[in-house]
């Protein structure tokens, strides 16, 4: 998610050394703030304290997944080079078209917004064909990764260490039972997890790029990204998100034979984020959803 960081000014000399300035700043997540450097790059500037062996595993999956990046309709991340200057680690990256879908939503009406949302949704069902191949469901990235042989193996046990992060909270929450109902996938491949309305660019009706494919993304059931992207279209995580959106949404899902996974993926989706105290909005959906 998005909202967790606040800004700290960056140093002068690091926009020198990168030969920007603040007023080129395109957007920000939970990770890093991004600039535009010319018409064809940007800087991705992570937040002061990122991991270094998180910013090289996000690039090395990057490089896994440009191998299949014709097989999608929209543009991915890549990373062209990665640089310190001082305590900072920056990677210059291809710049992508289109701005972010939650943008797009606070002021595309009609047609266009339907066509955008299950556009949106199209996207996120096409992630898993970035295909990645792993004898194991679980965490692409990151030092604290679970590996498991059934998907359903890997939704319990994220769920149960994100939900022990906030017992005081979530301690009548049972993170066996969020799983118990998955139907085994025939096979696991690429899964965002994050791929909601901020890290997906658009323009007019069409999405463009989908970006931010990092330390969250698993090895698992493909059907999770569309779920969790309707699931994502609240009003605490998509505030420019209404009420003709999720309808839009949902009966984009019952078209796909997807309806009956909503309520288990939103259920599991909110588990997986309690971990996230610190982001005030997400937090606050994840005890709606669970209490
Ligand atoms: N390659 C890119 N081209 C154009 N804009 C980008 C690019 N990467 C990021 N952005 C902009 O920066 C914002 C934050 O980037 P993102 O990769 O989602 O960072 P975070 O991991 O911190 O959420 C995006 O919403 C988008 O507006
Ligand atoms: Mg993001």
């Amino acid at each position: 998610m998005d909202t967790i960081f606040v800004p700290m000014p960056e140093p002068s000399n690091l926009f020198d050394y990168l030969g920007i300035g603040p007023e080129q700043c395109l957007g920000q997540g939970g990770e890093a703030i991004v600039y535009a450097m010319d018409a064809g790059r940007v800087a991705r500037v992570y937040h002061p304290g990122t991991d270094p062996a998180n910013v090289h595993a996000r690039a090395a999956l990057l490089d896994e997944l440009a191998v299949n990046a014709h097989r999608v309709p929209f543009a991915i991340p890549a990373v062209l080079e990665t640089v310190t200057y001082a305590d900072r680690i920056v990677t210059i990256e291809r710049r992508l078209p289109g701005r972010p879908v939650n943008e797009l939503l606070a002021k595309v009406t009609g047609e266009t917004r339907a066509a955008l949302i299950r556009s949106h949704l199209d996207a996120a069902a096409r992630i898993g064909d970035l295909r990645v191949e792993r004898p194991w469901a679980g965490e692409l990235v990151g030092r604290h990764a679970i590996h498991t042989a059934t998907f359903a193996d890997y939704l319990a046990q994220r769920a149960e260490v994100s939900l022990s992060s906030a017992r005081d909270v979530f301690g009548h929450v049972d993170a066996r039972a969020l799983a118990d109902d998955w139907p085994e996938p025939a096979d696991f491949t690429l899964v965002h997890l994050d791929a909601f309305t901020g890290n997906m660019l658009g323009d007019g009706d069409t999405i463009t790029a989908v970006l931010d494919f990092g330390v969250v993304a698993i090895c698992g059931d493909r059907r999770l990204d569309p779920l969790t992207a309707a699931a994502y279209l609240n009003p605490w995580i998509t505030p420019t998100a209404g009420d003709e959106d999720r309808a839009v949404a949902a009966a984009w899902l019952a078209e796909q034979g997807l309806a009956d996974l909503y309520e288990p993926a939103r259920r599991w989706i909110a588990a997986f984020w309690s971990f996230a105290r610190d982001d005030a909005a997400l937090f606050e959906w994840c005890q709606t959803v669970l209490t």
